[in-house]
């Protein structure tokens, strides 16, 4: 495929017009030598070896980093107020100015790496050269695993050497500005082998801890880097509204508070002093805007948003995000009420850079344009996307990943005098802008030294730490949890032996670990937790898989009742098999039947108490399952490092402190349900958003508060103290909500999230928690588009859904 492709390009080379390199100091600072990063076992190929078109990835990059365990970087001021600028630099400006039309239309297109990868799946340098001298490109993304590479996961060494190769090409030929790189670090550099990859994002959310977003953020930029990346696409403001979407994981959980704390914090880390620091990389916030609402359910599928339920739910974690100065953005695929993102001046203009004050650069999702003409049915054709998309947004770079129609339409249209110079020139500017910010023009190459610091075990307990606080005790009925060493305990369920099934997608490939590499690819950087409970207690756990990731029945199946009968307790892991987008689209949030048919067995013909251990990608619903397990721990995928995690909270080495960050549905007519449902309304999930509890009796006094009556300007401050009864440490999140009894003409919300903080309790100690309350935080967005205060009486809630719940009423005043 990718070889027929290339000759495309070389054809187009002859139409496209002879220009000049550009001349600016920005192109003659001193880069230094390149950096020579060897790598090892690159079969050498006498004449061209094609792969063969089924080219099942089982060969893994044999290289690795030292991964020392512990390292330091330079540190810089991470509290500046850092992120993009409205205007240009001087040198920018001038670089700018020397440019020629074709050497702008190319820094507007991002192709992906698959371009550059001949039929053998190595690196094809004349190919590059080709492609970067005739269409002047700006951008590359993505890892060669998942286009059509030799390995199916590359070394930050490999990778450093393919992008600094590229790179050294980028700066000799075309306009010769460094091309900027850009990759999906979605939960660390989960795309670079043995970068130490976090717990998938709604499980960071579960741990109500903002460091824990910061770290995979720091941890994932560093990473990021040492393979010569310069730019991460994360992380995802959206919130998780359908339940039925196969992307929740991704994001931070349903509040629009929660989410934008992690967002923030995750920027944070992701960028830090990014104009200055050359360990981090431009984070980009996406997706612009309400992808995750689709009507039913699917990827992709649209959405219709009022526009002050917008700007009420959907808009808060993105300004957060500008807040944190992410110096990137990427709109959202497809439409929103009806009318097509890319084009939309209403949400791309008007609400993303007016409103908000977002100066970054703004990128589209993968092959949007094309998308426009060949599936939206929203443009007649591509120069007619191109034209729509430069007439009416703000749109500066466009990933057509394959093809390079996006600089050829633009170049037509300035030339025909459609659009104007002056739109190009202002998204070309953006992108040199970046590329000056993130050090491009003075640093091209990877950073080598960063290289072993890859894997370290500093970074491993970071992620581990997280796991472990993502976990979620929704259920102990007579403690059944936690389990003794000394108790049989059978496991089912194939989660318990494998990295993936706990890690799920966006790691290792986009759809995860395929089913011929096996968790052979991790190649140490990760543990199952059938491992986990080794290490933990050093027993071997009984164990029988009964089913397939699916959840149909597979080996063992008919040993299981049987085997249950002889054991003290049986811990069923429930699950999904890894997916995202499109491919993870489903129709019901119902199981496979197998899979309730045999918790149900082992319900009705022992006696033996049954856990569930939930380790999936979204909640499916578990009926009568509830009720017949005594245990019920939401696991989700807390990555490669929770196996230790799992064992650690199971054997009650670590006790649990995760909350619930979205509704658990019980049946699919739950699928759009959100804990700020109006208040009057039905809200009964299967688990609450907030919910979660430790090992530990945690007892709370009555709440205080500066005063009880909220105005304007006067912010109160709100406290209570929490206490440990129990014998083991206790990481304790308190969540603060309020809840208008009554809001004249707009039915109050059932709750709202406005603070949280989480601190450890040693035993027999107690901790106060303060937080802060303004009646600007009490205000909503009416459908005239203005954010108003009604008053009347607030009950402040503290951990509302727990059984340890403590409410007081304040007095809300308009002014
Ligand atoms: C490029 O700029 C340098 C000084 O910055 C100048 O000496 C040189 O003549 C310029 N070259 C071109 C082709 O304009
Ligand atoms: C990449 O590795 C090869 C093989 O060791 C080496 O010859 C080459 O110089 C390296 N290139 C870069 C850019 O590091
Ligand atoms: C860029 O913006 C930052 C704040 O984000 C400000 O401190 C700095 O002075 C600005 N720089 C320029 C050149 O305008
Ligand atoms: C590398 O790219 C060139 C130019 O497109 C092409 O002719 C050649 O076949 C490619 N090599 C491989 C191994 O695919
Ligand atoms: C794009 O702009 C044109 C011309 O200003 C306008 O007619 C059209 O409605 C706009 N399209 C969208 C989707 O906003
Ligand atoms: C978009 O097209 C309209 C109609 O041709 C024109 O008036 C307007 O200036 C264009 N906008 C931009 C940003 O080029
Ligand atoms: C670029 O546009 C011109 C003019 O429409 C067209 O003839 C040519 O085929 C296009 N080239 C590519 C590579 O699309
Ligand atoms: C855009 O670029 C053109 C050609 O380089 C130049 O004449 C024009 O002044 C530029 N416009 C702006 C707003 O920078
Ligand atoms: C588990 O135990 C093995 C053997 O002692 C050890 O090599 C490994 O590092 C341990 N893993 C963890 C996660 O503690
Ligand atoms: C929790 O501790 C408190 C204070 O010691 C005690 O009154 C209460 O009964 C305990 N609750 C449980 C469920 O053990
Ligand atoms: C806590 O509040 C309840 C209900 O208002 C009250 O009965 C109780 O006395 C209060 N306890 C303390 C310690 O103030
Ligand atoms: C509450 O507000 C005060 C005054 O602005 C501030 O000093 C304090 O840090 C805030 N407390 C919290 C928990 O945010």
């Amino acid at each position: 495929m990718k070889c027929s492709t290339l000759f495309y390009y070389l054809a187009a080379a002859s139409s496209a017009s002879l220009t000049l390199a550009a001349n600016s100091t920005l192109l003659n600072i001193d880069v230094g030598s390149q950096p020579v990063i060897d790598v090892v076992d690159v079969k050498t190929q006498n004449g061209v070896v094609c792969l063969p078109n089924f080219y099942p990835l089982q060969d893994y990059d044999p290289m690795r980093p030292a991964s020392v365990p512990t390292y330091t970087l330079p540190q810089y001021d991470e509290s500046v107020d850092v992120g993009p600028n409205a205007t240009l630099d001087a040198d920018v400006q001038a670089l700018l100015d020397s440019l020629t039309l074709e050497e702008k239309a190319g820094q507007l297109v991002q192709v992906e790496v698959g371009q550059f990868i001949g039929c053998d799946g190595l690196i094809n340098t004349t190919a590059a050269e080709i492609m970067i001298d005739t269409w002047k490109l700006g951008s590359v993304l993505e890892a060669t695993q998942n286009h059509n590479g030799r390995w199916n996961i590359n070394s930050p060494q490999r990778f450093a050497n393919f992008t600094n190769t590229i790179q050294s090409i980028a700066l000799k030929k075309g306009s010769k500005i460094p091309l900027i790189w850009g990759l999906d670090t979605i939960r660390g550099a989960n795309y670079i082998k043995a970068a130490t990859i976090f717990p998938a994002p709604v499980n960071t959310a579960a741990t109500f801890n903002p460091a824990n977003a910061y770290n995979a953020g720091r941890v994932g930029a560093k990473d990021t880097r040492a393979a010569g990346v310069h730019w991460a696409f994360s992380p995802l403001a959206d919130i998780n509204r359908n339940k039925l979407w196969s992307r929740n994981f991704e994001n931070f959980g349903e509040d629009p508070f929660l989410a934008g704390e992690m967002v923030y914090h995750n920027i944070k880390g992701l960028q830090g002093d990014y104009k200055n620091d050359r360990s981090r990389v431009a984070a980009c916030i996406k997706h612009f805007i309400a992808y995750s609402t689709p009507t039913n359910g699917k990827d992709r599928d649209h959405p219709n948003v009022p526009w002050n339920v917008l700007l009420e739910y959907f808009v808060p974690a993105f300004k957060r995000a500008i807040d944190a100065g992410s110096a990137t953005a990427m709109e959202d695929y497809g439409l929103l009420n009806g009318q097509n993102t890319a084009f939309s001046k209403k949400i791309l203009n008007d609400l993303l850079r007016t409103e908000l004050g977002f100066n970054g650069m703004l990128v589209t999702d993968w092959g949007e344009i094309n998308s426009q003409w060949n599936r939206y049915q929203s443009a007649f054709d591509v120069e007619d996307a191109v034209y729509q998309t430069l007439n009416n947004s703000s749109i500066d770079m466009s990933m057509t990943a394959d093809d390079i129609w996006y600089a050829n339409s633009t170049i037509n249209l300035v030339k025909a005098g459609k659009v104007s110079i002056d739109r190009v020139n202002e998204s070309v500017g953006r992108i040199l802008q970046l590329k000056k910010d993130l050090g491009l023009f003075s640093q091209p190459y990877s950073d080598p030294s960063l290289i072993d610091t890859v894997g370290s075990k500093q970074d491993v307990d970071l992620s581990r730490n997280s796991a472990r606080e993502s976990l979620v005790l929704l259920k102990n009925e007579k403690s059944v949890l936690p389990l003794a060493t000394t108790e049989n305990v059978l496991f089912v369920g194939p989660a318990v032996n494998s990295i993936n099934y706990i890690t799920g997608a966006w790691a290792i490939h986009w759809q995860g670990v395929n089913d011929f590499e096996g968790d052979a690819v991790y190649d140490g950087y990760g543990e199952s937790v059938m491992t986990g409970i080794f290490n933990a207690t050093g027993l071997t756990p009984h164990y029988i898989q009964a089913y397939n990731i699916s959840g149909y029945r597979a080996d063992g199946y008919d040993d299981v009742v049987k085997a249950a009968r002889g054991a003290d307790k049986v811990v069923f892991f429930l699950g999904e098999k890894p997916s995202t987008e499109g491919v993870g689209d489903i129709n019901t949030l119902r199981m496979a039947q197998d899979q309730y048919d045999l918790v149900e067995s082992v319900y009705k013909n022992t006696e033996t108490p049954i856990v569930l251990a939930l380790v999936q990608n979204r909640p499916f619903s578990l009926g009568k399952l509830s009720s017949y397990a005594s245990g019920i721990i939401n696991v989700g995928l807390p990555g490669p490092y929770g196996g230790m995690a799992v064992a650690e909270v199971l054997y009650g080495q670590y006790s649990p402190s995760g909350r619930m960050p979205y509704t658990y549905p019980k049946m699919d007519y739950q699928a759009s349900t959100q804990y700020y449902t109006p208040a009057w309304n039905e809200y009964d999930p299967e688990f609450a958003f907030g919910q979660g509890m430790g090992y530990n009796n945690i007892t709370y006094s009555n709440i205080t508060v500066s005063s009880t009556d909220l105005v304007a300007g006067s912010p109160i401050s709100v406290s209570i103290t929490a206490t440990n009864n129990g014998a083991w440490e206790q990481s304790e999140p308190v969540l603060m909500y309020t809840s208008q009894v009554t809001r004249r003409g707009y039915s109050p919300e059932l709750y709202r999230l406005r603070a949280f903080d989480k601190q450890t309790i040693a035993p027999g100690s107690s901790f106060t928690y303060n937080f802060n309350l303004t009646a600007e935080q009490m205000s909503f967005v009416n459908v005239d588009l203005q954010r108003v205060i009604s008053e009347g009486p607030v009950v402040i809630t503290m951990n509302a859904f727990n059984k340890n719940a403590k409410t007081l009423t304040i007095n809300l005043h308009e002014s």
